[in-house]
């Protein structure tokens, strides 16, 4: 059987090198005499390189080979991967993908293509890099009713924050860190903003709750706003801060869905204590209660290890489908996450810290205050509220200016 790589960036020459390194297994895991790779799609050359000999241009080389069966899509972003992986699925190949975006917005269009010309699409890579994840959640928990999902899904941020609170290294170097480890998006902004998390959540969620979850129905946040006040006074309530993504079945049926960095009770949570590149994600099951998984969720091996197990899959099941389907989506789905109930943490600028305090506790009754750890700031944690009246109040508090808000984890 043949297979074909389109991109060979950090993960396509990861699946490359993975395939060959491990090859006999790899045939003899997917009951295959040999499993080969014979083209490899970019646009750019790469003189010297063991795989230079398979690189194309076309795609139209790879469709019209009939011998090639699965194909890898390691290209990223949406175009021209989308109208690959389409091509492909038409013309009955079945594809693989570690294309967090790709899955997120063109998901459910992509599993219809494949039903219909009776092949697979798999994207075990797409979420959490190497941790085996997407099946779990589709199949060994597919007993469940899953009530929420919700982790760490970005490994550049996650090690950014771990390198600034650790190390006290600034931003900008333990980003370039997390680039020059292959971590990082071609677009750091992707990582940095929380539009990565954002993607994983959708995929998750979509698994979790059965219709498809887009990116813009996701309120996202990311980690720019943050200063090493924050990770202090997350220190003192005995919290790390992450970047978490979160998606929550109602009980009308509806789901709520945000990405934003959260304080996580070191003393409660599995996921406080996630460091690195690491990922971890917790599903809620009725029947399972609470399962994490965790490892590496970024990097050439780990997100290859996932890419060329989807690949084994496929070539095992040449003539059956995978279990993985959700519905179309529609706004009616997902809930504005400013109808969540949350405890808030709370920075702000205050001219007049009493009189801060007085109005800080007549909108929020119970507030708890940190010690300030400068004169014209204040720090609070409110008691659980509606998180869009609590950004409502707090944008109209006369001399009293925001500058951070963050919810308090309570998983
Ligand atoms: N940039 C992504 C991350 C890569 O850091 O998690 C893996 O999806």
């Amino acid at each position: 059987m043949d297979l074909a790589i389109l991109g060979y960036g950090v993960v396509g020459s990861g699946t490359a090198r993975l395939l060959e390194k491990n090859r006999a297994r790899i045939a003899e895991r997917a009951m295959q005499a040999s499993l080969r790779l014979k083209y490899i799609l970019d646009i750019r050359e790469f003189p010297g390189d063991p795989f230079e000999a398979l690189v194309v241009r076309d795609i139209g080389a790879i469709l019209g080979d009939p011998d090639v069966a699965v194909v890898a899509e390691t290209i990223g972003g949406l175009h021209p991967a989308f109208e690959y992986a389409l091509a492909c699925l038409r013309a009955g190949k079945s594809v693989v993908s570690s294309n967090k975006e790709l899955v997120a917005v063109k998901g459910y269009e992509l599993l219809q293509a494949a039903k219909e010309n009776n092949a697979n699409f798999l994207f075990e890579a797409s979420v959490g890099g190497g941790i085996p994840v997407i099946r779990p959640l589709s199949q060994c928990l597919a007993a469940n009713e899953i009530s929420e999902v919700a982790g760490i899904l970005n490994g550049t941020t996650n090690f950014i924050l771990t390198r600034m609170i650790e190390d006290a290294m600034p931003f900008d170097r333990a980003l370039r860190m997390a680039q020059e480890r292959g971590y990082a998006e071609r677009d750091p902004g992707a990582d940095v903003e929380g539009h990565d998390a954002c993607r994983k959540l959708c995929i998750l969620a979509a698994l979790a709750f059965g219709r498809h979850v887009y990116p813009e129905q996701v309120r996202t946040e990311g980690i720019a706003g943050l200063t090493p006040e924050d990770a202090a006074y997350a220190d003192k309530l005995g919290c790390n801060i992450k970047l978490l993504g979160r998606g929550k079945r109602l009980p009308d049926g509806r789901i709520t869905a945000a990405v934003g960095p959260m304080l996580v009770p070191r003393a409660k949570s599995l996921l406080a204590c996630v460091s690195d590149v690491y990922n971890a994600i917790l599903i809620r099951g009725d029947a399972v209660d609470d399962v994490v998984f965790y490892g590496k969720g970024a990097g050439q091996f780990p997100t290859a290890s996932a890419v060329v197990a989807d690949i084994i899959d496929c070539a095992r099941h040449m003539d059956k489908r995978r279990f993985f389907e959700w519905e179309q989506g529609g706004p009616e789905f997902v809930a504005p996450a400013e109808e969540d109930v949350v405890k808030l943490y709370v920075r702000a600028d205050c001219e007049d810290s009493l009189a801060a305090q007085k109005a800080i506790l007549r909108a929020f009754p119970g507030a708890a205050f940190l010690e300030t750890q400068g004169a014209g700031e204040i720090a609070f944690v409110t008691m659980p509220t509606r998180d869009g009246g609590a950004r409502e109040a707090l944008g109209h508090m006369p001399g009293i200016e925001a500058r951070m808000i963050m919810r308090v984890a309570e998983f």
